[in-house]
């Protein structure tokens, strides 16, 4: 969609107006400790499994690095002025855990705790729900050179000391995510490789890291429990509509295979205590090392499932991803700055989905959003409608899978500021707020935050 089409912003904004939020909805933004806060070195934090891949040449695009990223770490208050401004009733965050356990394990580091008490104490007095992620990525370097990270089982009893040390911290905290989607590092940081820890194991390695730290959450969640029963415990899945590419039997087999590893894969595991025997048959002997007893500490029971979604997947028979042995197909239509389809449907899709399968407690949509470039207009405003446009019709759509009865009680937009997006480091923005990163990370409100601002304030007002 131009940027330049006339009404375009008349009409989102008698959009958002419409958007009705059930009362005590969560509406908010989420980030991630590792894509924000830099002062990597600060106040005794050890590094973690990004800092050293960051370090080697070309897997970083720009050789960028996290050490100040958006500068989070200093600037949190401001960060948290400018949620209160959007008029969020909640915020979901992630802890790093080598500011707390620098080497993994072993004594608490106070003064890495201290941060997330400061920000939980002024996001709890700015009236803002905290929302914590114990794990989005950034395991400590020393728990990798220990047995290989999370290819090693006894990560999963660090993971859930971690967790109890953690929660006993911030009991003011009363919504636990264990694990922010063990598919992707799993596959991406043991199987392929191309993102930390840069371990490309294939399959056998990609499954045994997942493996544990599906254990980790079982075991953290009833670390997270023991320190405040009331506290709400999930984890957070990246889940897709999977459509095959044609009505070829092969692309079906195809499709039916990626929804296996991506989606039923997890979903199996945490809501029926199993995987999934056609995986299971298709991973063959590179399946994952399952104990007695696992897959019952793997399915401890939730109060919720975050699900983050971005696209659709569809797919056809191909070469990628053995043994899968499929290939994205590229619809025509809207696409992002990442080239991920825009197609909204498939949110509701999903939801529904697996309210409909598995009947989870409640549900979240825990990340949403769209990386772009931003405009800026003569006097100096960003105007970013497409985002805008893309966060509308994707809130629209949870809230149509609410209305037909799936209990969703949250969204949270991806993302609060421009960060280092990982691998593509600060090439790809997804922020409500734009971050100067040449300027002291001066942020600046875009119009897509102006927006969110509008369609928050009404969950204010309930
Ligand atoms: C998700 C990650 C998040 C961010 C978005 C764009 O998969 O959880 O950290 O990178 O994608």
């Amino acid at each position: 969609m131009s940027e330049s089409h006339p009404g375009l912003a008349e009409g989102l904004a008698k959009r958002a107006n419409c958007i009705q939020l059930p009362a005590g909805f969560l509406i908010g933004t989420a980030t991630a400790a590792y894509q924000i806060e830099g002062a990597v070195a600060d106040d005794g934090r050890g590094e973690s499994i990004w800092d050293r891949f960051s370090s080697q040449r070309g897997r970083i695009k720009g050789g960028d690095t996290a050490r100040v990223a958006c500068d989070h770490y200093n600037l949190f208050e401001t960060d948290i002025e400018i949620m209160a401004q959007l008029g969020i009733n909640a915020y979901r965050f992630s802890i790093s855990w080598p500011r707390i356990f620098p080497d993994g394990r072993g004594a608490v580091n106070c003064r890495g705790i201290e941060f997330y008490q400061r920000l939980v104490d002024k996001l709890l007095r700015s009236g803002i729900e905290p929302f914590a992620t114990l794990y989005h990525w950034d395991l400590p370097q020393s728990l990798q050179e220990q047995g290989g990270g999370w290819l090693r089982r006894g990560v999963a009893d660090d993971f859930a000391d971690y967790a109890y040390s953690v929660s006993r911290k911030l009991g003011d905290v009363a919504h636990w995510s264990t694990i922010n989607e063990p598919w992707t590092f799993g596959w991406w940081g043991y199987g392929f490789g191309t993102e930390a820890p840069g371990i490309d194991g294939g399959a056998k390695s990609a499954l045994a890291a997942i493996h544990h730290a599906l254990l980790g959450h079982g075991k953290a969640v009833e670390a997270v429990k023991s320190n405040n029963s009331r506290a709400e415990v999930g984890i957070v899945l990246d889940l897709n509509c999977v459509s095959p590419a044609s009505d070829v039997k092969a692309d079906f087999a195809a499709a039916k295979r990626f929804d296996g590893c991506q989606n039923r894969w997890f979903l199996e595991a945490i809501f029926n205590s199993r995987y999934p025997s056609d995986m299971l048959e298709l991973f063959a002997s590179d399946g994952p090392p399952v104990r007695e007893g696992d897959m019952a500490r793997i399915s401890a029971p939730l109060d919720f499932l975050g699900i983050n979604c971005y696209r659709r997947s569809i797919i056809g028979e191909g070469s990628d991803f053995p043994p899968l042995n499929i290939r994205r197909a590229s619809p025509e239509g809207r696409v992002t700055a990442m080239g991920w389809e825009i197609w909204p449907q498939s949110i509701s899709d999903i939801l529904r989905r697996v309210d409909r399968e598995y009947r989870p407690n409640a549900l979240y949509i825990t990340e949403n959003g769209a990386a772009f470039e931003d405009r800026f207009e003569s006097d100096g405003r960003i105007i970013d409608l497409d985002r805008a446009e893309y966060i509308i019709e994707h809130l629209e759509q949870s809230l149509e899978a609410q209305s037909r009865g799936v209990n969703l009680k949250g969204y949270f937009a991806w993302t609060l500021l421009d960060n280092f997006e990982w691998t593509l480091g600060y090439s790809a923005r997804f922020g409500l707020v734009r971050v100067d990163f040449g300027n002291d990370c001066a942020r600046m409100l875009k119009s897509s935050g102006e927006y969110f601002r509008q369609i928050a304030m009404q969950a204010r007002s309930h």
